[in-house]
């Protein structure tokens, strides 16, 4: 049976809404009365998207038969999540890192080669405009770890250097620590450098440690549930950005760090793994590593 739903148009008048219907007794026409809801968006992908979204919710409920209380859980859970962020903690994005849905979505952006450095995940521990170091110079309070001289080129897919591009770049302390995760949100082991005009660049920090993603919230409690560890391997977060290219959000991994194949996030790519040269004399490591950025719009 269809049925017209009149509803107040944006002057006030009233409009009769695409028709609904009720189903005949034994008949359930749930999801395509969802996905029809939708039919008067003028936003094509956005209907696409949340058309797809209902039809495979609705066909995960069906094949699971979630239960009523397994639903309230699954409320209550997303709840809790958002409760857990604020201005230093994203639990959203550690969801979608734990899930794989951050590394999916990465996958999909980059299936098109462009002749760039693979890209990583974010992580929920970036700040925009970290402060900018020197050419050289430390992001990292001393004391806080084994010091670490970071030094390298950016380039383009011709191999040419690329002059003023800024490189953000944090990493943990020799704790396994980040800043924002100490009770003083102090910066540290964070900055910005550029490159001069040969496209290299040099900065000093500390060897990032494997740590686990924060446990004290639902996604934690979700890992242990799933009997997950939670563990990172070491790694030094990039996130580069250059006129005329499109930007680069990646990652260089510890090579040998006993977590490469385990993820947590599932972000390790091989060819992000690096050696972190240790044995230097002044008890300092070294990290050498080139990047290459696409030009903007290059597929
Ligand atoms: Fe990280």
């Amino acid at each position: 049976m269809v049925v017209a739903v009149s509803v107040p148009g944006e002057n006030g008048s009233v409009a009769t809404a695409s028709a609904a219907t009720v189903p005949a007794e034994g008949v359930s026409t749930l999801t395509d009365d969802v996905v029809a809801s939708a039919a008067a968006c003028d936003d094509a992908r956005l209907r696409f998207v949340f058309e797809t979204l209902v039809r495979h919710l609705h066909a995960f409920v069906e094949e699971v038969e979630l239960t009523s209380d397994e639903w309230l859980e699954g409320v209550r859970f997303l709840t809790a999540t958002g409760h857990k962020c604020d201005e230093y903690r994203q639990e959203f994005m550690m969801l979608s890192d734990t899930l794989g849905v951050t590394s999916l979505v990465d996958e999909i952006a980059h299936r098109a080669s462009t002749g760039a450095s693979e890209s990583s995940v974010l992580g929920p521990f970036y700040t925009e405009n970290p402060p900018g170091v020197a050419h050289g110079e430390s992001i990292a309070a001393p004391g806080c770890g084994v010091p670490l001289d970071v030094r390298g080129h950016v380039r383009d897919a011709d191999g040419a250097g690329i002059a003023g591009a800024a490189l953000d770049v944090w990493g943990t302390d020799g704790d396994g620590l980040y800043d924002s995760q100490h009770s003083e949100h102090v910066v540290d082991c964070r900055g910005r450098v550029r490159t001069t005009e040969d496209g290299s660049f040099a900065f000093k920090t500390v060897v990032p440690q494997s740590y686990s993603i924060p446990t004290d919230g639902p996604v934690g409690a979700m890992l242990q549930r799933l009997g997950r560890h939670t563990f990172r391997p070491a790694h030094l977060h990039f996130r580069i950005t250059a006129e005329g290219f499109a930007p680069l959000t990646t990652a260089i991994y510890a090579a040998g760090d006993p977590y490469l194949a385990s993820d947590a996030v599932f972000g390790v790519r091989t060819s992000l793994i690096e050696e972190f040269r240790h044995g230097d004399a002044s008890g300092t490591a070294t990290l050498e590593r080139d990047f290459t950025l696409a030009k903007t719009g290059a597929t």
